[in-house]
């Protein structure tokens, strides 16, 4: 396809400051150049954004956000808005993981603000969708993640693909060490790619950037984006170690 590789690092809650600084620098250091049709960002904590922006500035490797608020401003103790991550700069921000979903009670409601207000605010989100271990053992996470995808991404006003990425990620794939096999991965992905272009018709559809998260490593990458609408990975635990991340990158050319 012609779209763009992206390879994202999810750090999650790991790291202290100084343990983000030199896990950023590291990964400049083992990225000096990033291969033609792939794009890498890293999605540090909140806390973390501006000291590892810094460290960033001048090289390949974007930033990504894991989290936001749809509101714009006020009276929301300890939330984050969509002009605060811009004025670091960051450049995407993960919403819907399965963790904020689960751990925090947020709604497919909360995702469709997010993702306006992110796309209004000239950031990309990386929403992320998804079927538990039962759904996928009953058969239907085909239904189950094209109803997310609907309820979170219907109604946006996006005009570019490049406004947009949708990432596919199994529960029972997150930190399990079990990754779901490249052709589980492309069964969705080619799905929500289906239901984008019902929402956004075939041509945004056929841009916009379908990523595959769980137990994603050095060792699977490259099967899985050799899929046709596997468009690149949402890395957790491989995102951790620079030469591991690093390594993912330059196999997913
Ligand atoms: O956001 C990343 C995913 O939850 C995958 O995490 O690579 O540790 O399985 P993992």
């Amino acid at each position: 396809s012609n779209r763009t590789t992206l390879i994202a690092g999810n750090w999650k809650m790991n790291n202290d400051r100084e343990e983000a600084k030199a896990l950023a620098s590291a990964l400049v250091e083992a990225l000096p150049e990033v291969p033609a049709g792939v794009e890498v960002c890293v999605c540090p904590p909140t806390i973390d954004l501006c000291c590892v922006s810094h460290k960033l500035d001048g090289s390949a490797v974007k930033l990504g956000a894991q989290n936001v608020y749809f509101e714009a401003k006020g009276a929301y103790t300890g939330e984050t808005s969509v002009a605060m991550l811009k004025s670091v700069p960051v450049q995407y921000c993960i919403i819907g993981h399965s963790e904020r979903r689960d751990y925090f009670h947020e709604t497919d409601e909360d995702q469709n603000k997010k993702a306006a207000a992110l796309i209004a605010g000239g950031i990309v989100p990386i929403f992320c969708c998804g079927e538990p271990l039962e759904v996928r053992e009953a058969g239907t996470y085909v239904e189950h993640v094209v109803a997310q995808v609907k309820a979170g991404l219907t109604g946006l006003q996006v005009t570019d693909p490049s406004q947009l990425v949708v990432a596919y990620e199994p529960i029972w794939a997150i930190g399990t060490g079990k990754t779901a096999t490249a052709d589980d991965a492309q069964e969705v992905c080619g799905a929500v790619r289906e239901v984008l272009a019902e929402i956004f018709g075939a041509e945004l559809a056929d841009g916009i950037r379908v990523l595959y998260g769980g137990s994603a490593k050095p060792g699977n990458i490259a099967e899985l984006v050799a899929k046709p609408d596997v468009d690149g990975a949402l890395v957790g635990g491989a995102s951790l170690v620079a030469e591991d991340f690093a390594s993912m990158v330059v196999k997913a050319a």
